[in-house]
């Protein structure tokens, strides 16, 4: 299929999708790079195999093979691979606007997009969520949820015109949906930005719920997409930094700073450089704000709970380094800057969310009450770090 790579309005490039094996067989022009996904503009320039980048990208922007249950979702949707999703619907997304245009066409981005458009969700969150094996073919494979990247179940709902994005927990993993608000609680009384997550119930399982960050006017571009190919690993921190000021993004460290803060606290293992970045305007393409933290559900992991101690084994994340926790304060410039007395009675109130739904989710009172000692004793130890500086 000839068509135009579009970013909303403005026609990046001219090229040839092979819909059978779902590659860019063939660049005819290109007409704004400046355009382009961040990380294409930048192997354009860098003259590297810019039509696999193109590829690569757009496969990446797709349900990814390492989905939770994968099969299972492939199998309800009669299709092989999620890659014949890509296409659908344009390519477009609810987390940034590009979109395929068959070229010769008169479609306009107005006509389609999933901000303006509403969109059928039930029915893919019923076959995400449901445990029984049957498929649908009642399944719109109209909608944003071919382009979701990640490796929990999610799907995106409309609620009283608001987009919402569900996110299930790991196989029979009950954990990141809490987990999630928990970092918000954080968030709001530390006063981090952040995206506001709460708790839903779909067929019987808690899932969590937080609003669209993205509007028709911006996108998110990840860190791996500013980063990759584009700094020296070893330094990437400091390089991220200066690029995001160099592109006007205000408080651009103090931000960064706030989210390790959250992830020392929550024992967050997954801040890989797809849970961060910023957001661009996609018309004039200023860099505006890092984007609100999201994506923390993969913390207080606890590996055993003996009696005597609650046995931990996970490691942080920073940047292309795997470290333990305490890592993450020794970047931190300026550590007196957080009151952790405004966490004052946060425990309780986690501690009386997991009871709330425990009916649900057959967490134990003792599992819930080691989960709560150990949110308490990360933020006694990070109390004592403070002081002690
Ligand atoms: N509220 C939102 N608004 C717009 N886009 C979002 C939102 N939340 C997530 N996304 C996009 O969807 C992607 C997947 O979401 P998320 O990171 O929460 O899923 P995940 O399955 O937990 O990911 P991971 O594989 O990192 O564990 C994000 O990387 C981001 O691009
Ligand atoms: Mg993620």
């Amino acid at each position: 299929m000839k068509c135009i790579l579009m970013n909303k309005n403005i026609e990046v490039l001219v090229a040839e999708y092979d819909q059978e094996i779902k590659v860019f067989s063939k660049i005819y022009e290109i007409k704004n790079i400046k355009y382009a996904p961040f990380q294409l503009e930048n192997a354009y320039y860098k003259k590297e195999t810019f039509r696999a980048s193109l590829s690569e990208w757009f496969v990446g922007r797709g349900i990814p093979s390492w989905r939770d249950d994968l099969d299972i979702l492939l199998s309800k949707l009669n299709i092989s691979t999620p890659k014949e999703l890509l296409d659908k619907a344009f390519g477009l997304s609810l987390s940034d606007q590009y979109w395929l245009k068959p070229y010769n066409s008169n479609i306009k981005y107005d006509d389609i997009n999933f901000f303006d458009h509403d969109f059928q969700g039930s029915e893919f969150t019923n076959i995400t969520f449901s445990s029984s094996n049957t498929s649908s073919n009642k399944v719109s494979l109209i909608s944003p949820n071919n382009t979701t990247d990640g490796r929990l179940k999610k799907t995106w709902i409309i609620e009283n015109k608001t987009r919402y994005l569900l996110k299930g927990g790991y196989k029979n993993e009950v954990m990141q949906p809490f987990n999630e608000v928990l970092a918000t609680m954080i968030c709001k009384r530390m006063g981090f930005k952040h995206v506001p997550y709460e708790l839903a119930i779909v067929n019987d399982k808690v899932v969590s719920k937080c609003p669209c960050f993205i509007t028709k006017d911006t996108e998110l571009i990840s860190a791996y997409q500013i980063l990759h190919n584009n700094c020296h690993k070893n330094n990437a921190y400091i390089e991220y930094i200066n690029i995001l000021e160099e592109h006007g993004i205000k408080n651009a460290r103090e931000n960064l700073e706030d989210m390790f803060i959250l992830d020392y606290l929550m024992l967050n293992e997954d801040r890989h450089l797809g849970n961060f970045g910023i957001i661009r305007n996609v018309e004039n393409l200023k860099w505006l704000e890092t984007a609100p933290i999201f994506d923390t559900g993969q913390s207080l992991n606890i590996l055993d709970y003996n009696d005597e101690e609650l046995l931990i084994n996970g490691a942080g994340r920073f940047f292309y380094e795997s470290n333990n926790f305490d890592y993450l304060l020794t970047k931190i410039k300026d550590i007196k800057r957080y009151d952790l007395n405004k966490l004052d009675g946060l425990c309780d109130e986690f501690d009386s969310l997991l009871h709330k739904y425990s009916s649900i989710t057959h967490m134990t009172d003792r599992r819930i009450d080691k989960i709560c000692t150990l949110l308490m004793s990360r933020i006694n130890k990070l109390k004592r770090y403070i002081k002690s500086v």
